[in-house]
């Protein structure tokens, strides 16, 4: 049965129109249900779920995006070697996190709707986010689902680059990228922050210097952009890296209840009702989530093959196993 705080989270995320989170509520309550030997209730809670699946297409303009967009500023000269803009494509319903990362990034989003509310009684809303995890797993994603939700432009940092450049160099385009951040409002992606932390991946380079040169700038920044910085291996970030955030969330590998998630965003329009979803949960275990999404492609292609629109078991199980044996291979 649902906990309290399941059924609080429930009523909220139905007030709140917000699907997302309202989804991942119910699928938690259904993975304990199925934990617990309860698989008939799970099974008829998690049918009832599915077939409830609607939710607003990508991009559809409705309550909070019927706002207007922030435009972008179309980066030249030197800023243009330091970052990249994107026109963010996706909202956060794309997205299958678990419900805990799913209700905090639904609160970074209340925070940043309400800023003037919580300005006006000396408050910050939360704007600077680390995000740790797996490779595949929606750090990224999760960016560009911020910037669609709040209709701000996306931009994305190349750390990689400023890995590679004397640290001097790469603190003078670090400031270029904090001007921008303070003038022009937008999610600003600060990709694997790992490739500045850890010198033994680049022996001779100033990352870390640069990496301090980051952290000041990201101390000293008081604008209303919104830093999503993310890492695969938060490990190498030492507490003064960590300390600069106001929030730090965990992308673990996906879940069942979230790979099936992954599977019904991927394969949206697809006829789902043959999947043998244990099977396809117990075959994706210990897989990200991009490769389950790559295997839910691989079969939709398939399925198209075929001459229709339904998904076999088989062929998601084969992909699946496809995409973990190329894992075994991967160096
Ligand atoms: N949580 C998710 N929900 C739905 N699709 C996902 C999710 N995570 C990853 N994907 C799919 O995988 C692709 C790559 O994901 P993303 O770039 O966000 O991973 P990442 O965590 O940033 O990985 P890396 O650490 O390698 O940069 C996405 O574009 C999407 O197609
Ligand atoms: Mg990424």
């Amino acid at each position: 049965m649902a906990t309290a705080a399941q059924v609080k989270a429930l009523v909220e995320s139905h007030s709140l129109g917000d699907d997302a989170r309202f989804r991942s509520v119910v699928l938690e309550i259904v993975e304990n249900a199925a934990r617990t030997g309860r698989t008939r209730y799970a099974q008829e809670v998690r049918a009832l779920l599915d077939a409830a699946r609607t939710g607003p297409a990508p991009g559809a303009a409705s309550g909070a995006a019927a706002r207007r967009p922030v435009s972008a500023v179309q980066p030249r000269g030197e800023l243009a070697r330091a970052l990249t803009v994107v026109e963010p494509a996706t909202r956060l319903a794309d997205v299958a996190l678990g419900s805990e990362v799913m209700g905090r990034l639904h609160r970074v989003l209340a925070e940043q709707r309400r800023a003037e509310a919580l300005r006006a009684r000396g408050f910050e809303p939360v704007r600077r986010l680390l995000l740790a995890g797996p490779p595949g797993t929606g750090k990224s994603l999760t960016a560009e689902a911020l910037a669609g939700e709040l209709l701000l432009p996306l931009y994305e940092v190349r750390l990689d680059a400023l890995a590679d450049l004397p640290a001097e160099e790469a603190g003078s385009r670090l400031r270029l990228v904090f001007d921008l951040l303070a003038r022009s409002r937008g999610v600003y992606l600060f990709d694997d922050l790992d490739t500045l932390a850890d010198p033994a991946d680049r022996p001779g380079a100033g990352a870390r210097e640069t990496l301090r040169t980051f952290t000041a700038l990201l101390e000293q920044d008081a604008s209303d952009s919104v830093v999503v910085a993310t890492s695969q291996r938060p490990q190498v970030l030492e507490r003064w890296v960590l300390r600069r955030f106001d929030a730090l969330l965990d992308y673990p590998l996906p879940t069942t209840g979230v790979v099936h998630e992954v599977v019904l965003r991927r394969l949206r329009g697809f006829d789902l009702s043959a999947v043998e979803w244990p099977r396809v949960a117990s075959t994706a275990s210990g897989l990200s989530h991009e490769e389950v999404s790559a295997a839910a492609q691989s079969a939709a292609k398939q399925a198209v093959l075929d001459g229709g629109r339904h998904v076999e078991t088989t062929a998601l199980l084969t992909a699946l196993r496809e995409r973990r044996q190329m894992l075994k291979m991967a160096p």
